[in-house]
């Protein structure tokens, strides 16, 4: 057993950093000397001194044996798993990491459509065929849910091919899916499962909190450290918990994947966040937790705005991550994206996103009791000026069970395309993916052959000029397709 306290990595930065090392090597600011003056007198010249290169007194991301080994064992450590990989580039690496080292290309995965964009590159890179569960759309609450474990015992049946199983949980509205059932279910098969648990680092660190990937046995998974412990943005860390996972593998992947220069900045606050997560998570969290529970008391005392609950979400089967915040604002009459314009320009917060219908307001370690106050005051502000409107959109989806005819990375790297008129798309096949927004989860997927109904669902959103992400045209009125002859 290792000491938890120790913080190996950040140590030995912070140690050379007092030493006034003359250095030779990138980067070229030289330990801050060389810094722009402007952003110097901002930050101090401290913080750059953090700013190294692969030596090995700090050790090598792609190849550890001192401080980075030491830090990612004590990493594995604190979640209980054989082994943890410290990333750079965030859960988006994470996933394509994942994808890469569970298949090879030809093998098929299950998964549901509203992964994260990270994963279809990962579909890309690895080359297999994804297995599509339809997401569920509630249009009461407005919110997506990943899949639950019948739709993944369900898609077990029929494609008993499938290699894998890959699961986001939580999702970005904080709602956990049941990984145990669907872990037993993958492990009785041979199966791997994968979780993009990117919002969900700090769930192991207090028991009231929704059980996280690993306890509940997924194969490997990724956390985005930095979302809501105290990592810098795009330290994140891949868990492999299995046997069933070739750990040469992972590490060939990652090796792929990311930079020679890694920032030793970030990759000292994957070392310094674990110990303050695994030493004082337990009294953070239950602190959050209570006040997300006091503003959504607060929050739903109102007339126009709602804060979605764990009764409604555990009622269907799934459970929340209480310090998660979606507040529905459809009752306003005003769209969640201005709500979140007018919090940003006159209220001064910033939350995560928002969509039509939904603000995020993420809460993280550092948020204080201050934060929520204001950001349930300007709701309770907002909430007295509704412009009143109906509802007159609702959270909608066609059917996604589409014929791929072609990989994803078939079409990205070897298919020449055209463009035709959207009204007779139906029946080619599509090189490029459309997501509108809402719901946010892509109609259209390079690969798989346009259906009528999803012709007819995108001449819907042209006509009333909803805004498609990958729509490569100002509008849309063409849908590029591969030419098979
Ligand atoms: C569900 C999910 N997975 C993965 C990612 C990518 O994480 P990162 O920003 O750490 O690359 C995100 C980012 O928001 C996400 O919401």
């Amino acid at each position: 057993m290792q000491n938890q306290d120790r913080t190996p990595l950040l140590d030995v930065l912070l140690t050379r950093a007092k030493r006034e090392v003359t250095s030779f090597h990138t980067p070229g600011h030289k330990n801050g000397q060389g810094i722009d003056p402007r952003l110097r007198a901002f930050t101090g010249r401290n913080v750059y001194k953090l700013d190294v290169t692969v030596f090995p007194e700090v050790d090598s991301l792609h190849d550890p044996v001192g401080p980075i080994k030491k830090a990612q064992a004590l990493m594995a450590q604190a979640y209980g798993v054989k082994y943890s990989q410290f990333l750079v580039n965030g859960s988006s690496s994470g996933n394509m990491a994942m994808l890469m080292a569970a298949c090879h290309p030809g093998d098929s995965i299950i998964l549901s459509r509203n992964a994260h964009k990270s994963t279809l590159s990962g579909i890309i890179m690895s080359g297999v065929w994804p297995i599509w569960i339809q997401p569920k759309v509630d249009q009461h609450l407005d919110i997506i849910f990943d899949s639950d474990a019948q739709q993944v015992e369900e898609a077990l049946r029929r494609f008993p091919e499938a290699k894998a199983v890959f699961v986001t949980s939580p999702t970005y509205h904080g709602v956990t899916t049941d990984l145990k059932r669907i872990a037993e279910l993958c492990h009785a098969r041979g199966k791997l499962l994968l979780v993009d648990e990117a919002h969900g680092a700090h769930l192991k660190f207090h028991k009231d909190l929704p059980m996280s990937a690993v306890e509940a046995g997924a194969d490997l998974c990724v956390q985005s450290t930095h979302k809501i412990l105290s990592a810098l943005s795009q330290g994140s860390v891949l868990h492999v918990n299995s046997d069933l996972v070739d750990m040469t593998r992972v590490r060939k992947v990652l090796s792929l994947l990311q930079t020679t220069s890694p920032n030793y900045f970030i990759l000292a606050s994957l070392d310094a966040a674990r110990r303050q997560a695994v030493f004082h998570g337990q009294k953070i969290f239950g602190r959050l937790m209570r006040m997300a529970d006091e503003a959504r008391e607060r929050i739903n005392r109102l007339q126009h705005v709602y804060a979605v609950t764990q009764g409604e979400i555990r009622a269907k089967g799934y459970d929340l991550d209480v310090t998660k915040l979606t507040l529905n604002v459809t009752r306003t009459g005003i769209s969640g994206h201005d709500i979140e314009h007018e919090l940003a320009a006159h209220y001064g917060i910033q939350v995560d996103c928002a969509d039509l219908f939904n603000l995020i307001a993420i809460m993280g370690i550092g948020t204080t009791r201050q934060d929520v106050d204001r950001l349930v005051s300007a709701m309770e502000d907002i909430d007295r000026k509704p412009v009143g409107r109906e509802k007159n959109w609702v959270m909608q989806l066609p059917s996604l069970s589409t014929e791929m005819v072609m990989t994803p990375r078939d079409v990205f790297l070897q298919h020449r395309a055209k463009r035709v008129p959207l009204s007779k798309a139906a029946g080619h096949i599509s090189a490029q993916t459309l997501t509108p927004y809402p719901p946010g989860i892509p109609v259209l997927i390079p690969g798989e052959r346009i259906t009528k109904e999803i012709q007819d669902f995108l001449l819907d959103l042209a006509h009333r000029d909803v805004r498609v992400s990958g729509q490569e045209t100002d509008t849309l009125r063409s849908v590029k397709v591969v030419i098979t002859r």
